[in-house]
Formats: C-alpha cells, sequence, structure tokens
C-alpha cells in the first residue's frame, strides 16, 4: 500500500526523466519545468505525491521519493498511448481546444479508452490522498478525473487547471462526449483556467449544456459551489534570470552571434514543431521580406528551434513535412554557399543552450495561432539582462493579455506579422528597453511562484464555501 499524502499532483507526465545508468539499471532524475518548481517547496513541505505516466509503454517503477517529493506512476499499455494519449488528447482534444487549427479527429475507442485511463488517474489520487487532503488534477488530458475522484472520495479537495484554451461554446458542442468531459470538470471545487474569458466560457457552457444556475463565476451542482477563475501560468523568473546572466551562458551567446556570421539581426522561434505555433507563417512571413529587400541574407538570420512531439499523430507528421519543405524552399531560393538564411534544428536541448539563443536573438517570434500561454514568450524576456532585444508576438498567444508591450500582431494576417517584425526590426534601442524592462517587472512579480500560491489559496477558500452545510 503506497503512503499516504495530504497534497497530490495528478499530471499525464511526472516530472522525471528515466535514465539507463551504466549497468544497464532503469535509473530517474528529475526533469526540470516551471510546474514542479513551483510545486516544490509544497510538495517537499506536505511530503506530497506526484502522480503520472512515467513515459514509454513498459512496466510502470515501483513508487519511489525523488528530492522530496514522493512519485506514483501511472503505467499505460501501447494500446492505450495511442488512444488516450495520441488519440483522445492529442487528436481530438488538444485541436478542438486549440480553435480546431486542424481538424479534431473522433472516434469512439479513444473515449472509452481517455475514460479507463482517467479512472485510472482517479484511483491512484484515492488511494495516496490521506483524509481531507488537496489534490491538484493537471490539463486536458485528464478531465474526467475530478468527478471520478469525488465519486471515490467525497472529503477531498479538488482543484482542476486547464494549461491549453478553453474553447468557445459552439467549438465544445462538436465534441461527442461533451457532457461526460464538463460533469468530469464540474467535479472539482475550483476550475482554473489561463484567461477570464476561458473561464467565462465554461460558466456559460454550464448553463447551456446542462442548464445549471451561476452567480458570477460560481456554478451549483448537486448542492456544492464550483468555482471558476483565471490563473496565468509564469516561469521561475529568478531562475531564468540567473542562468540568462551566467557567464557561461553569455559568452555562448557571443559564440552562436559569431557562427552565425555576425549577422545585424538575428530572428528566433522556438517551438515544440506543433501546428497551433505558427511555425509555417512565420517562416512564410520571413520569405516574402526577403524576397521583398526589405531584409538581407547575412544582414538577417533565422534560427527556428523545433522540439520533436507527439511524433506517431497523423497532423504533427504532416506539419512536419510543410515546415521542413519550407525550410528548404527558403534555404534553396536565398541561401549562398556557407550562408543559410534559416538554420532549423528539430531537437531539444539544455536549457543553458536556449538561454544562450535567447540573450543571443535580437527578436523572438512567437506567433501561435492559438496557444493556453506561451512559456516561451515570458522565458525570453526574463533572459534579456541587457534589456535589449524585441518580443514578435500573437495577439492569439494568453501570454499577450500580459505582455502589452511586445509587438503584438495578428497572425492569421501575413502582412500583420510582416509589419510587426519590421517594426521590431527598426524600433529605437531606448524603446526597445523600455518595453522589456515593464515586461520583466510584470515576470518578476508574476512568477510561477505566485501563480500556484493564488490558485491554491483559492482552491482552499472556494472548498470551504462548496458545502452549503459546513459551519
Ligand atoms: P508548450 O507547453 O505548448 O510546449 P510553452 O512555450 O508554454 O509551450 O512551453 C514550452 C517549454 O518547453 C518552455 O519552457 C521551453 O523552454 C521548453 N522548450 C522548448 N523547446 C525546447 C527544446 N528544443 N529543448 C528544450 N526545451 C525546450
Ligand atoms: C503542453 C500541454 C502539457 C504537455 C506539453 C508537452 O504544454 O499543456 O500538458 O505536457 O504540452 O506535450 P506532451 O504531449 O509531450 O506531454
Amino acid at each position: 500500500m503506497a503512503e499516504r499524502s495530504s497534497f497530490v499532483v495528478v499530471a499525464n507526465r511526472l516530472p522525471v526523466d528515466e535514465v539507463i545508468n551504466d549497468d544497464g539499471e532503469r535509473q530517474w532524475r528529475p526533469s526540470p519545468g516551471g510546474l514542479v518548481t513551483a510545486l516544490h517547496p509544497v510538495l517537499a513541505e506536505h511530503q506530497g505525491t506526484w502522480i503520472g505516466w512515467a513515459g514509454g509503454d513498459g512496466e510502470a517503477p515501483e513508487p519511489f521519493e525523488l528530492e522530496g517529493i514522493r512519485i506514483h506512476a501511472v503505467p499505460l499499455s501501447n494500446d492505450e498511448l495511442e488512444r488516450y494519449y495520441e488519440g483522445q488528447s492529442n487528436a481530438t482534444i488538444w485541436p478542438l481546444y486549440h480553435d480546431a487549427v486542424e481538424t479534431p479527429v473522433y472516434k469512439r475507442r479513444w473515449r472509452e479508452t481517455y475514460r479507463l485511463v482517467n479512472q485510472r488517474f482517479a484511483e491512484a489520487a484515492a488511494e495516496v490522498a490521506e483524509e481531507g487532503a488537496t489534490v491538484w488534477v493537471q490539463d486536458y488530458q485528464l478531465q474526467l478525473v475530478p468527478a471520478m475522484l469525488r465519486e471515490l472520495r467525497p472529503d477531498l479537495r479538488i482543484g482542476f487547471f486547464l494549461h491549453i484554451p478553453f474553447p468557445p461554446i459552439e467549438l465544445f458542442m462538436q465534441m461527442p462526449f461533451r457532457a461526460e468531459v464538463l460533469r468530469g470538470l464540474l467535479g472539482a471545487d475550483l476550475v482554473g483556467f489561463q484567461q477570464r474569458l476561458a473561464a467565462q466560457n465554461f460558466v456559460r457552457l454550464a448553463r447551456h449544456l446542462l442548464g445549471l444556475r451561476y452567480e458570477g463565476q460560481s456554478i451549483q451542482v448537486d448542492g456544492r459551489k464550483v468555482k471558476a477563475g483565471a490563473f496565468p501560468i509564469s516561469i521561475d523568473t529568478k531562475d531564468m534570470e540567473r542562468l540568462a546572466a551566467d557567464p557561461k551562458v553569455q559568452a555562448r551567446a557571443k559564440e552562436i552571434r559569431a557562427e552565425l556570421g555576425d549577422p545585424e539581426t538575428i530572428i528566433l522561434g522556438v517551438d515544440r514543431l506543433d501546428y497551433t505555433k505558427g511555425i509555417e507563417l512565420r517562416l512564410k512571413a520571413f520569405r516574402e521580406l526577403l524576397a521583398d529587400g526589405k531584409l538581407k541574407v547575412g544582414d538577417a538570420v533565422m534560427v527556428q528551434v523545433a522540439t520533436p512531439s507527439r511524433e506517431r499523430v497523423e497532423h504533427y507528421q504532416t506539419l512536419r513535412v510543410r515546415v521542413e519543405r519550407e525550410v528548404g524552399r527558403i534555404n534553396g531560393e536565398f541561401g549562398r554557399v556557407g550562408v543559410p538564411a534559416v538554420h532549423y534544428l528539430h531537437q531539444s536541448m539544455p536549457k543553458a543552450e536556449l538561454a544562450a539563443l535567447y540573450a543571443a536573438a535580437d527578436i523572438m517570434m512567437v506567433t501561435p495561432l492559438r496557444d493556453g500561454m506561451n512559456l516561451v514568450a515570458k522565458e525570453y524576456v526574463a533572459s534579456r539582462a541587457d534589456r535589449g532585444g524585441a518580443l514578435v508576438l500573437s495577439e492569439f498567444a494568453g501570454a499577450a493579455t500580459e505582455m502589452r508591450q511586445a509587438f503584438l500582431c495578428n497572425p492569421h494576417d501575413p502582412d500583420g506579422v510582416k509589419d510587426a517584425l519590421l517594426r521590431a526590426v527598426g524600433a529605437e534601442p531606448a524603446d526597445l528597453k523600455r518595453r522589456m524592462r515593464t515586461m520583466l517587472r510584470h515576470l518578476r512579480s508574476h512568477d510561477v511562484a505566485a501563480w500556484a500560491k493564488s490558485f491554491l489559496d483559492e482552491l482552499s477558500d472556494a472548498a470551504d464555501l462548496s458545502t452549503p452545510d459546513q459551519p
């Protein structure tokens, strides 16, 4: 029987990576990420447990402790990976919630497996949570967990946070098991979103689909109150600033500039290779500016880092072909021997290398068609100790609500993107510094620890209010 905790995080992925040591033994090391950094103090203080999938389709390891966090792995078979993770999560829900920028695929057997796997996560949480514990469920892969968990353990305080956008009613209504998903989320005491508008969509949807009454952001469900709210996620700002200011990272940034031929303007993109990120439209904008003679190869160079992602899902396979064809086309038309126009890296890299790229880039292009937040935009700002650089940011990224000093653009309008890029290229250094300073100030007071605290404080209030017969 697993040890019990008063604080439990449930997420599709565990914050650990598998490493095989020299003796061929399976070992685990922490995989650093914003979420685990933010939750680490709370987890460590409460001997908390993190429940998630360890990656792969092999046997899950037995529960173990890593840096003060109890790790409880949930196994997934190869079939489950295909149907729950690649299918229902990433070929149905992901595109649907991102404005259906790719057509969502609906399959009955994916839904059945999604239900089954969500039940497995809920049972794991029910097993490890102490009486009256707080359980925080994360993201779109686990939307049924709150209701399943409440059914098993009505004593728990349950929070849910959606890291991706929540669609408008008309789009949500496409989903074949829409009422079940909504009821799943309503099992929580507090449902958090990145944006105020998303929280409003949710509350209005509860009335539209289930006829539930609400007052402000509070929905009445079976004699309970479920609160909805906006909690824009952030980064570990101090840590990112520290890393970027490291002399080794700064030296590497200089080296990168030299390796790129010391151009006047380095334009950078860093994204998972995902069709929501607007990588193609960014490349196209760059190509048209080269063709118009507004930018010149040699003076300007583009670096696109595209992290491999969800590679067995068809939408992602076709995207890769399209992006790589566009890179080839640009380099074929505009490159010279030894001077490519676009440097394309389809790989993950250490955080220090990313920080060096951020520090080296004059312009960061973040142009998603839709994005819940986009942490890359925030990381770039935190990396500019010199207050130099410019951020070109899509209005359709959650980050645009907070980062108003970026060069904002509509990614659906190619001329608007080109114009924002050119304005960034031509901006005065004093103007850029002023913009960066304001955005950085915001990020310092709104970091990921502040995000976690505001959610957990609100959850604790919401849970106290949710049962009317409580004193
Ligand atoms: P998403 O969550 O959709 O992938 P975000 O921009 O919010 O998009 O977060 C991406 C995270 O992944 C950032 O913290 C970023 O630093 C990291 N990342 C992106 N590309 C790479 C890469 N090639 N190697 C390592 N980390 C990466
Ligand atoms: C987004 C989602 C996360 C997900 C991450 C990486 O940020 O909101 O839930 O973990 O992408 O995607 P992956 O499918 O590799 O977990």
